[in-house]
């Protein structure tokens, strides 16, 4: 290990090209049929000229479509044609739009970022963007449905629309997207002309997602969006004359953004819900424009809005609203203070609020603060690209002998790599591919790990993780008791075949107090049957609605495939995860008409991590049996935006079957809590009326937090749209009667359990405290949603001690 002490110090010298462009491209797409599908493609090797005089629309879309790819309009999904297509510095003219295809990963170099500029004769009448990643049909349809549309990421591009006329309607990129998909560390030069009509970003559907390090410059609309949920983090706007637009969405969250020198900053529309933290408008006419009354709004709790430190400095209006200007420019600010306007609990409630009362906005404690410091906004980081450091800092799987291919048993190979990572600080390069493994992978403290194309896929599988009673991690990081931090990025966790008794991820490592940075993971998803080498696909798993009430013997082995996704134990301290979606398929990935499938997973993300300082941005888990995220004893913890599913055959079975309880793990006892509760509900007159109903209460939890203390969730959407595979008991008007329950908080998870702009669809009871339901859907609604902007637990101390 002597040898690599050198590479230590090697850094990427001035004029030496990023190190994805150079590393040996070994990926593969094991269960592709063509044996040399090409993972890695450069433009420039498909004809890309990029000295922004050639059109190089053509040759960007060869690159991007070569090899028989999962094309829009005739392809819906797939998993086994995934691609990196990269962009070497340059300025790549354009005349018509790039077509961005499914499992497609835009990336250019992010030490000096290529522009995609469009010519001025740019075909605005048939194209939709300069990056269109999801055409419109000649029915009029997105071509693939924009709530299945995952694993895709556009990186470090410039996208420049200013040759084009200003009152053309010129766009920069169309990303109707969902989860496990990005747009990081882009640039949108668009028209400054007062008439411009350009738009930067233009998102019509979906259910995402993350927006991250984006600036925008100029045009009419920075960004035009209507989707389910975002987390847009360190967006700046420079004079649009709108910086965000919406035409709908359930709950969005903004970190850190910037709006300067625009008419109007953000214009909610039909936004159900937006929260916004540690931001600064400047120079702005309105800095938010709402369509929410200060009273008798309708519906009720909809158009709901929360800021927390958030500065207004030279902003003509701060709020106005269809009753005129609600809070005015001059003297106002809410550095370190909060704002709703909304219905709030504290802990009972509705109240309608319209102001800044401290007691709903407990100060975060430093723990989770940049730097630890008094005065900061929450502690936050980008996705390492390390484009500091050359080629030779990366040591590829190969190198160990991991084959990827899907057959070889990997353990071993893997363990050598991490284990090699972390005492020589060369960064381990996961080459795209498909590595099972029999027993459990190690992370040590100091691996550094990142994948290729969101394609390196590690499967755990055999007689290991086979006892339903004995949780055995797939991927272990860090034992307990060891200290030290990780970076991970763009890889995905699984299993294969039956596997009751694994744990996909497993985090023990402890990264200390500040000044120590935490350890991150971005886009490390845990990714559980639907696609090809999990041998839980449609084949084995179809879903098997409205058949007799299913029971642990009669849910088919083979479709239970995990215990649980994520565990952070009780020593593990110090973690960031971004962009991290924790997903049971729902669907298989390869089937054309999206059928449903029927997997048993029991939990979700379990915390129970004794000292905290945990960060989870852009996080979402679905369709675990007993849960999506449990914490208990936990405490520190920042989440923003969080989004949940229960599994779609529950109540058939109830919760917990398939799965027995396990000791030690905090299993929720559905028995106990629900006896008595299958009822009808007396709270509703119109459910109450009808003697044949019941709602269910053996349902998966969506989130669950007992004893847990300085907890903030900032932007929640927990959802259960189904019953036995239908979706009545969720339509908009039914009642909201899927499930009973699906938030509990213990009252001794104090102090400081804050969850703002709560958005909730498909359960009666909204929060459920001590095992009392206190707020109910009919008391909140907001449209398709149910949605509590501000609940803070009450009892106790409100405030956290710094520490
Ligand atoms: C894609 O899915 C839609 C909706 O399920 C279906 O109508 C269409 O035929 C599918 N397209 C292809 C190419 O299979
Ligand atoms: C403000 O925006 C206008 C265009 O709307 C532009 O002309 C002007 O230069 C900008 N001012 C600053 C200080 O950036
Ligand atoms: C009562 O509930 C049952 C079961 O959900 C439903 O099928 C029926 O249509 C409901 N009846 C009325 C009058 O709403």
């Amino acid at each position: 290990m002597f040898v690599s002490v050198f590479l230590l110090v090697a850094v990427a010298t001035a004029g030496e090209a990023f190190w994805m462009a150079e590393i040996a491209h070994q990926g593969i797409s094991p269960y592709n049929p063509n044996p040399k599908y090409q993972i890695f493609r450069n433009v420039k090797d498909f004809g890309a000229v990029g000295d922004g005089v050639k059109d190089d629309t053509a040759a960007i879309n060869r690159a991007i479509s070569f090899d028989d790819r999962c094309a829009p309009g005739v392809c819906n999904q797939s998993t086994i044609t995934p691609a990196t297509v990269y962009f070497p510095p340059g300025t790549y003219l354009i005349s018509n739009s790039i077509i961005d295809y499914y499992y497609t990963q835009l990336i250019g170099d992010p030490t000096d970022r290529p522009v995609i500029k469009a010519a001025s004769t740019f075909d605005l009448d048939k194209s939709l963007g300069l990056i269109d990643a999801n055409p419109y049909t000649d029915e009029g349809m997105l071509a693939y449905l924009p709530v299945n549309v995952f694993f895709r990421q556009i990186r470090n591009l410039v996208l420049d629309t200013t040759a084009i006329p200003p009152e053309g309607g010129a766009l920069g990129i169309h990303w109707p997207s969902s989860q496990a998909t990005s747009i990081s560390n882009c640039e949108f030069r668009l028209s400054d002309d007062p008439e411009s009509e350009h738009v930067g970003l233009l998102i019509d559907g979906g259910s995402g997602g993350l927006l991250n390090d984006l600036t925008f410059y100029g045009g009419m609309l920075g960004a035009n969006f209507g989707n389910q949920q975002y987390t847009a983090r360190n967006l700046k706007f420079y004079h649009a004359q709108v910086a965000v637009s919406y035409v709908w969405n359930w709950g969005w969250t903004y970190k850190s953004l910037y709006i300067e020198n625009c008419t109007t900053g953000i214009r909610m529309g039909y936004a159900t819900s937006i929260t916004i933290l540690d931001s600064a408008f400047r120079s702005v006419g309105t800095a938010i424009e709402t369509r929410r009354l200060t009273t008798g709004t309708r519906p009720p709790a909809a158009g709901s809005l929360v800021m927390y430190n958030v500065v207004f400095d030279e902003v003509e209006e701060i709020l106005t609203g269809p009753e005129g200007v609600l809070i005015p420019g001059q003297d106002v600010s809410f550095a370190h203070v909060g704002f709703v306007m909304g219905h709030v609990y504290d802990p009972f409630g509705p109240t309608d609020v319209t102001g800044s009362d401290p007691v709903l906005f407990p100060s975060p404690p430093r723990a989770l603060l940049d730097g630890g410091k008094e005065g900061r906004g929450y502690y936050e980081r980008s996705k390492p690209q390390y484009e500091r450091e050359p080629v030779d800092a990366f040591v590829s799987a190969r190198r160990f002998g991991a084959k990827g291919d899907g057959r070889a048993d990997d353990t071993d190979a893997l363990n050598k790599l991490f284990a090699f990572s972390a005492t020589t600080s060369l960064i381990a390069f996961v080459d795209a591919g498909t590595y099972f493994v029999s027993d459990t992978v190690f992370i040590p403290p100091g691996a550094r790990i990142v994948g290729e194309a969101l394609a390196s896929n590690i499967l755990g599988g055999g007689d290991a993780f086979a006892d339903s009673t004995r949780p055995r991690p797939v991927v272990r990081v860090g034992y307990p008791g060891d200290k030290g931090r990780v970076e991970w990025s763009d890889m995905i966790l699984g299993t294969r075949g039956a596997a009751p008794g694994a744990l996909v991820l497993e985090v023990n490592l402890d990264a200390g107090a500040w000044p120590h940075e935490p350890s991150g993971m971005w886009d490390v998803h845990v990714r559980v049957g639907g696609y090809p080498g999990t041998e839980q696909m449609l084949e084995q798993c179809p879903a098997t609605p409205g058949k007799e009430m299913a029971t642990a013997e009669s849910v088919p082995a083979q479709c239970v495939v995990a215990w649980g996704s994520v565990h952070i134990t009780r020593p593990a301290s110090g973690l960031l995860m971004e962009n991290c979606w924790v997903w049971i398929a729902d669907h298989d990935l390869e089937d054309q008409e999206y059928a449903q499938i029927s997997l048993y997973a029991g939990r979700g993300v379990l915390v129970d991590s004794e000292r905290g300082r945990l960060w989870f941005s852009a996080s979402a888990s679905e369709h675990h049996v007993l849960y999506q995220y449990s914490f208990r004893g936990a405490r520190d913890v920042y989440m923003g935006h969080i989004q949940t599913e229960s599994p779609y055959f529950q109540p058939n079975p109830p919760a917990p079957v398939p799965f027995p309880l396990v000791e030690g793990y905090g299993d929720p006892d559905f028995g106990e809590t629900c006896r008595g509760r299958e009822r009808r509900d007396p709270h509703d007159p119109a459910v109450e009326a009808n003697a044949t109903l019941t709602v269910p209460c053996a349902m998966a939890w969506g989130l669950l937090v007992r004893d847990t203390r300085a907890f903030f969730v900032y932007g929640a959407g927990l959802y259960s749209f189904f019953n036995n595979y239908d979706t009545d008991c969720s339509r908009e008007g039914y009642g909201a009667i899927c499930q009973q329950r699906i938030f509990g908080v213990t009252a001794s998870s104090n102090p400081a359990v804050v969850v703002y702009n709560l958005n909730v669809v498909g359960a009666r009871a909204m929060v459920t405290r001590d095992e009392e339901d206190i707020a109910w859907f009919d008391d909140n609604r907001a449209g398709f949603t149910s949605l509590i902007a501000v609940y803070e637990n009450g009892g106790g101390e409100r405030s956290v001690p710094g520490g």
